[in-house]
């Protein structure tokens, strides 16, 4: 520590005769620094920054006139520790303290006084390096004549009398509003005229834009657009991503002095929290609160994760690698990614890429897990950084939210007000200052078309009112028993209940849930030596971050023991464990029992929550934790740090599929229920199977229970068959199985069965009008499988060389968690397959399509190997 970056530049093409030049200007335009910068320019100081999301725009023309000594001129930046910086901040006089614990903290503590990517601190699923540097371009501007140089600008895109947060009138027109910064003076009398170009390059319309008000450094303006004209932009699944070209020109006298082109969509997204309404009690929703997005005016089922920084250092961060990760995310099923805060507002191309690939981008002020200061200095360099990043962003279709940042209401307000009751007026104060009166009008005055909420896990408004200065008041604990508010981030460490359903949170929307699991040997093999790859590994304990003890203690294990353990007992409980005796397989084994445990965790919770847009809690949206790493480790994450999907990201995809089965058991009173869930806007119509089968695959003649619809006597076993319909956006109750009547049948042997659903449906897809079909099969046992009377399935692959297409089938029994992979360590190929860890029937073949995502050997394909959860009761 107590280092100081020190980058030295030349300006060898800025020679100073132009700085004599009469009436010329010249600025230093920087992007990003990353963070406590003294900016010097020909050895005079020119500025000290302190905040990595904020532009610097400095006027360096005066200090250049003046620059002697040099035909060079020198540009000098020096960069401050930032822990350091932190630590030195927190402890001047009269700095804001809060309670111990309040401020989330791994490495490095005090991260709440410095506007810094909070996770460079150290963080549970990720290192702390804390870099320093110029983070984003910079630019020399020199100018000589009229002409206006735009640093930042706002496109926005609303419909006549939207307001944000409220839903608006899907009839109305569009308001295009533009607004434009400039380094230099408009001149007074510019005017701005706008052209709308669609993508096949034809202009849709042209014209003035009125009412343009120009203040010097900004200039501002809006046109009424047809609302008939536009084609909408929708998210991946529900239509088109219909994109526009806006360009916008300052003129004056006839003569163009900028002209900003900024690509577009025509959409609303709305967080609708307003209050559940008399035709929606009449549906059978329960009272309180929505919690819902609505996108152009239809409700959908929100169904994604959340996104970590995806690298310690940005600069790393290409196009390539978030357009492969995005890939991911739209063949998975997902239409959101929640952008957490507490990493960096994101690039541009990545919006870019979200807008063309239709992924809804749920963004947030880098906030969170502390509470933060308010004095002036603070508050203001806050506002500057919300400003400048909602007007950057503000035109991409795909943003879909501002939050003020990650787990501020429902974690460190309740922290707060348990352990400093009588300060906690004055903490919730401070959080209002800076959530309610500081970035909500920040958004507020850049955009009408993005809804604000202060913290990620809230329970909404209690009102909102347009006439006041601060439209929102928040609702805090002000509940009504038996009604449902806001959305839930649950963790439950404690295996045991991992499945059992009453547990799970009840409310409107799930934002954050989640267990870790161990990446992949291939992916540890990146960076660890092959002595290094086991359990004790001390690097691999070393990565795992999730108890922080109050700042880590890196010396100290039993806090990464715990975190270690959690993942082991589990496997324990649920599965065979396996038991190789080559190190690296058995460690690789375990890797993979780990990755199962945690996908079968979140498939029955995001099951549980789908199941419930049809239960009177309205749920409306799963986005679990975490989508991908930023590293080797033991994380929450469904794609490791080498895009290899884990277990995880490939069972969501297979759950998130439009139309679902799920099966619902509800341990306490042993029934087992079993739902047809759809997110289609239409009605879908199919039909479902289900049977009791063995793990040798013969069918069972145990009680299959009740059939919604068919009111007769519980069936005796065989398999059955029933229509069904469900609503759109609903679920529909497919089946009742007393599960202690299943187990007074005669032959019932609780290690052998395994109940089997099967649906196939028909219907009109998402804003769609041809006819889809849809398939899935979902299972339950009444015994975990640890002891389970597992059979070996006989698991068969062919690869077909013409068809580019696996071929897989279980010939001798039935094959839980079926894993496809590539059988060789040293292989750099990384696939995804288009079905992955399924379950497969006695008999069944399944034809598995796949996708390279990096790499490849030659004939790799005839290597791939394909195994089941039995193979864990197997010696090597
Ligand atoms: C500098 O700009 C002012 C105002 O635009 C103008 O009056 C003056 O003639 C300019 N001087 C030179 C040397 O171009
Ligand atoms: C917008 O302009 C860019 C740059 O010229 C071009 O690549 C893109 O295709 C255009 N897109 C649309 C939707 O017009
Ligand atoms: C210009 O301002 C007037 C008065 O506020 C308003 O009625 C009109 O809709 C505005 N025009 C546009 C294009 O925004
Ligand atoms: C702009 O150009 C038009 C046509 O070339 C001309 O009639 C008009 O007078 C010009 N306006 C100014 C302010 O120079
Ligand atoms: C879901 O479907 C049920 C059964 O058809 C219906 O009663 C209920 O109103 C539907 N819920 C919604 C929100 O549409
Ligand atoms: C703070 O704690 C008090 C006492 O337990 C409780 O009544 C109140 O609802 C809490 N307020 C918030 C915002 O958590
Ligand atoms: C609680 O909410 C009700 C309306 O639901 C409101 O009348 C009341 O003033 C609120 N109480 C507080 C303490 O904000
Ligand atoms: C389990 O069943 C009981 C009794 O019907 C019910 O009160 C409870 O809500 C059910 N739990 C779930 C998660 O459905
Ligand atoms: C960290 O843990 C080690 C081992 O338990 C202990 O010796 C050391 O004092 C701890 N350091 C701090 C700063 O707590
Ligand atoms: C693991 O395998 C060894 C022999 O390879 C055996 O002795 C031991 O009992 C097995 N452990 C478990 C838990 O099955």
């Amino acid at each position: 520590m107590g280092r100081l970056v020190l980058l030295r530049i030349l300006l060898t093409s800025l020679r100073q005769s132009v700085g004599k030049q009469a009436n010329v200007t010249t600025y230093i335009l920087f992007n990003g620094l990353d963070t406590f910068a003294q900016v010097s320019f020909c050895g005079k100081h020119i500025a000290s920054t302190n905040n990595q999301f904020r532009q610097w725009r400095l006027d360096i023309s005066d200090v250049f006139a003046a620059c002697r000594g040099t035909d060079v001129p020198e540009l000098e930046v020096v960069f401050a520790s930032a822990p350091e910086t932190a630590d030195r901040l927190a402890s001047e006089p009269g700095a804001e303290t809060w309670p111990w614990g309040i401020e989330g903290w791994f490495e490095f503590p005090n991260r709440g006084f410095v506007r810094k990517e909070q996770s460079d601190f150290g963080w549970d699923w990720g290192p702390a390096f804390a870099p320093a540097g110029i983070w984003q371009k910079a630019w020399i501007i020199q100018l000589s004549d009229e002409k206006i140089v735009v640093p930042n600008s706002v496109l926005d895109i609303y419909r006549v009398g939207q307001l944000n947060n409220l839903p608006p009138d899907q009839s109305a027109d569009w308001v295009l509003n533009c607004s434009i910064d400039s380094l230099n003076t408009i001149p007074h009398g510019a005017q701005m005229n706008y052209k709308i170009v669609d993508a096949s390059g034809y202009v849709v319309s042209s014209g003035h834009l009125k009412n343009v008000t120009n203040a010097g450094d900004v200039i501002t303006g809006s046109a009424r657009l047809n609302e008939s004209t536009y084609k909408l932009w929708w998210p991946s699944g529900m239509g088109d991503q219909n994109l526009y070209n806006i360009t916008v020109e300052i003129v004056h006298r006839n003569e163009t002095l900028a002209s900003v082109t900024k690509r577009t969509g025509f959409r609303t997204i709305v967080l609708n929290m307003g209050a559940i309404t008399d035709k929606q009690l009449a549906q059978g929703i329960a009272s309180g609160n929505n919690w819902h997005f609505e996108i152009n005016g239809h409700e959908f089922y929100a169904k994604g994760s959340n996104f970590i920084p995806p690298d310690a250092f940005w600069p790393r961060v290409t196009p390539q690698r978030i357009e492969s990760l995005f890939k991911s995310v739209v063949s998975g099923n997902q239409n959101m990614i929640r952008v957490w805060a507490s990493g960096a507002y994101s690039p541009d191309f990545m919006y870019d890429l979200a807008d063309e690939m239709g992924i809804l981008l749920w963004s947030e002020f880098e906030f969170g897990d502390a509470l933060y200061p308010v004095t002036p200095d603070f508050l203001e360099n806050c506002r500057q950084e919300a400003i400048y990043q909602v007007r950057r962003i503000n035109h991409h279709p795909s943003l879909a939210l501002w939050v003020g940042g990650n787990e501020l209401e429902s974690l460190e307000l309740t922290e707060v007000n348990a352990t400093a009751p009588e300060q906690f007026d004055r903490y919730l104060h401070e959080y209002e200052t800076l959530f309610l009166e500081v970035l909500l009008p920040a958004v507020y005055g850049n955009s009408r078309s993005i809804t604000y909420m202060p913290s990620s896990t809230e329970n909404g408004y209690l009102s909102i009112n347009f006439s006041n200065p601060i439209p929102i008041v928040q609702r805090y604990n002000n509940l009504t028993k038996g009604s449902f508010y806001g959305d839930t981030d649950y963790y439950n460490y404690n295996y045991l209940e991992a499945f059992d359903l009453n547990i799970y949170p009840l409310r409107r929307f799930a934002n954050e849930f989640g267990f870790h699991s161990m990446p992949s040997v291939e992916t540890y093999g990146e960076v660890l030596p092959d002595d290094e790859l086991n359990f004790n590994s001390s690097t691999i304990m070393l990565r795992n971050h999730h108890y922080p003890a109050g700042g880590l203690n890196i010396t100290n294990y039993a806090n990464s023991s715990k975190g270690m353990a959690e993942m082991t007992l589990a496997v324990q409980q649920y599965y065979p464990a396996p038991n190789k005796t080559d190190a690296v397989a058995n460690f690789s084994s375990w890797c993979h029992a780990t990755q199962i445990f945690q996908a079968d965790f979140y498939k029955s919770q995001i099951q549980f929550y789908r199941a419930g847009s049809g239960f009177p809690e309205r749920q409306l949206g799963s986005l679990y934790w975490q989508l991908e790493d930023i590293w080797q480790a033991p994380t929450w994450a469904g794609i490791e740090y080498s895009g290899r999907w884990k277990v995880l990201h490939n069972v969501a995809k297979d759950i998130y599929q439009p139309v679902i089965l799920t099966p619902l058991y509800n341990k306490t009173y042993s029934m087992l229920s079993l739902y047809a869930v759809s997110d289609s806007w239409t009605e879908i119509k199919g039909s479902v199977t289900i049977e009791w089968v063995s793990w040798d695959g013969q069918t069972l003649n145990y009680s299959t229970g009740r059939v919604t619809g068919d009111q007769g006597a519980a069936s005796t076993g065989g398999t059955r068959t029933a229509d069904f319909t469900v609503g759109a956006i609903n679920s529909t109750l497919l089946a009742s199985i007393n599960m202690t009547d299943v187990a007074n049948t005669k032959s019932f042997n609780a290690s052998h069965g395994v109940f089997v659903a099967n649906l196939t449906a028909t219907g009109t897809p998402i804003n769609g009008n041809a006819t889809n079909t849809y398939k899935h099969t979902n299972t339950f046992t009444p015994t975990p499988l640890a002891s389970a009377a597992l059979v070996n399935p006989g698991l068969r692959i062919r690869y077909d060389k013409d068809g580019r297409i696996f071929e897989v089938t279980a010939e001798k029994g039935v094959s839980a968690w079926t894993w496809l992979s590539v059988a060789e360590k040293d292989s750099s190929v990384i696939v995804a397959f288009d079905e992955n860890a399924f379950f497969l029937k006695r008999g069944e073949k399944h034809m598995v399509g796949y996708t390279v995502l990096a790499g490849g050997s030659d004939g790799w394909e005839g290597r791939v190997m394909v195994e089941s959860i039995y193979n864990n009761t197997l010696p090597d």
